[in-house]
């Protein structure tokens, strides 16, 4: 037999226990495009135990074979894998149920209960249970005080392990985060709750771990003398699509800055933990979002840059302003672009400025930090040689075309002394042999191994709002700081100013 010597090395987990999944919004957006597609390219890996079964429960009236159809074709257009193998697909669908019925209604939670007592009985999924919230957040409270009250989850059943998992945004400021949390906690075990942060299950960030943690060469390097910033950029090219209820009651701030921004930069500036145990690791990542610089009022003014994207052209193709969009407010002042500078006060990163931006309708999808070293203290090699030369950069692309570039200077061949920046690259492609997984599937199986490394603690959660919050008050009491973009540009000139103003010349990557 001929091995592929570029899966040498791959380990293989254990399965996990037997255990029954119910999703609530089972229905919804989030089931159809990534929910179940992750299930289903688990059972196509044989990663799923022996013993499982999917409840979708919402309001639709579906029953079980109306939900397999459903759900039959969200696979055919969102899996990462195609086609769909019939085979595999038939014994996945032989597992997926559904409930309809209204969280407020306490006779769901019961016809819940018995649907999982019946699993458990005939599917062999021994009374494990793990409950998914993906519904509007409103519903949170009702439906976490339903399992308890219904005692099918939580501290109050007994009969296997109960766990639940809460999708983003956990809250939608400081305070209600803070009540949100203590709900579920009154409920469930903090042990057993798994927030969803779906970019802490994506390769490519877990890799900044194994970057800074499994190399002796970058650490060293790795602070305040040796790096002169970091940027990190979010870009995405769609607009909000049909989410403008949702965005308007949120914003890039509370859709991307507070969770999966502040998530990568945590992992960034965290101290090495002694352990990858779930609670060295978290506790690294709440120290160091504990020590994020809360900004001053006036500090928000100068600092953080909300933009909101304009008519425009994206990929070729005419789009609207974001007043314009579905469900928005035709003078709405949501962002839809953010572009923040932070700094962190400790030791290891004192003064070095963080500069975060992400907005939608920018003219490409691309997720990257970089990290930017301060120039060589002195080139030797005199005027014109050095043309072309920019500092040293470790950019570490999360998306698309996963992988790492270094930035380093060489010699541009020929009879003189002249220097240019060039790349060396790592790609994700090229080193691995196998299709990167969705992040949904790893965490999924997280949730059903009860390994929560990858899952954002409480603490972790209250301190990114406490970041977030002063801005979200700044721009409630001063409604005049939007700066709008032509959609398919990389967002306000007030973005590109911000990062030019500590150090003029300073100016983001182009991806
Ligand atoms: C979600 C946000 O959490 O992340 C969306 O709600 C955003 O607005 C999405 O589009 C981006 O995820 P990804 O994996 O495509 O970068």
């Amino acid at each position: 037999m001929t091995t592929n010597p570029l899966t040498e090395g791959e380990r293989l987990r254990a399965a996990p226990p037997p255990t029954a999944l119910v999703v609530f919004g089972g229905s919804g957006d989030l089931a159809h495009r990534k929910i179940v597609p992750a299930l289903y390219n688990l059972e196509l890996n044989n990663m799923l135990p022996q013993g499982f079964a999917m409840l979708g429960v919402s309001r639709t009236k579906f029953t079980d074979e109306d939900y397999r159809r459903d759900m039959r074709k969200a696979v055919e257009e969102f899996s990462r894998t195609q086609p769909v193998e019939d085979a595999v697909w038939d014994a996945f669908a032989s597992r997926l149920f559904y409930e309809p019925g209204s969280t407020s209604e306490p006779d769901t939670f019961r016809r819940i209960g018995e649907r999982l007592d019946a699993f458990d009985e005939d599917l062999g999924t021994s009374g494990n249970r793990i409950f998914y919230l993906s519904t509007l957040p409103r519903l949170f409270p009702e439906i976490i005080n339903g399992l308890g009250d219904a005692r099918i989850g939580g501290r109050r059943y007994r009969q296997g392990a109960s766990r639940v998992v809460v999708e983003k945004p956990f809250g939608h400021d400081l305070r209600s985060a803070l009540e949100l949390a203590d709900l579920v906690n009154e409920v469930f075990d903090e042990r057993d709750v798994f927030r969803i942060d779906h970019y802490l299950g994506k390769e490519s960030v877990q890799n900044i771990i194994a970057l800074r943690f499994a190399n002796g060469i970058f650490e060293p390097v790795w602070n305040h003398h040796y790096v002169d910033h970091v940027e990190l950029t979010v870009a995405e090219s769609i607009g909000i699509e049909h989410r403008g209820a949702f965005y308007e009651s949120a914003g890039t701030i509370r859709d991307i800055i507070q969770n999966h921004a502040l998530q990568v930069l945590a992992l960034i500036a965290m101290e090495p933990p002694a352990t990858f145990e779930p609670e060295d690791v978290r506790n690294e990542k709440a120290k160091v979002l504990k020590a994020v610089h809360r900004l001053h009022p006036e500090e928000v003014d100068v600092d953080v840059v909300r933009g909101q994207y304009g008519p425009g052209w994206v990929d070729g193709t005419e789009v609207v302003g974001y007043r314009s969009e579905q469900n928005v407010a035709p003078d709405s002042v949501t962002d839809t672009y953010v572009a923040a500078r932070l700094t962190i006060d400790n030791w290891r990163w004192a003064r070095t400025p963080f500069y975060l931006r992400t907005g939608k309708r920018l003219p490409k999808r691309v997720t990257e930090v970089a990290v930017q070293f301060k120039t060589a203290p002195h080139l030797p090699f005199g005027g014109e040689a050095n043309d072309g030369l920019e500092p040293n950069a470790i950019i570490m692309r999360i998306q698309p075309d996963e992988g790492i570039t270094l930035k380093f200077a060489a010699k541009v061949p020929g009879s003189v002394m002249a220097v240019r920046s060039v790349n060396m690259d790592f790609s994700y492609d090229t080193a691995f042999a196998n299709d990167l997984p969705d992040a949904y599937e790893r965490l999924l199986l997280d949730v059903m191994l009860g390994d929560p490394t990858l899952f954002p603690r409480r603490d972790e959660v209250e301190q990114a709002w406490q970041i977030v919050q002063p801005i979200l008050d700044r721009w409630a009491a001063d409604q005049a700081g939007l700066h709008f973009y032509e959609s398919g540009t990389w967002g306000p000139e007030a973005g590109e100013q911000l990062i030019a103003r500590h150090s003029p010349g300073r100016h983001w990557r182009r991806p």
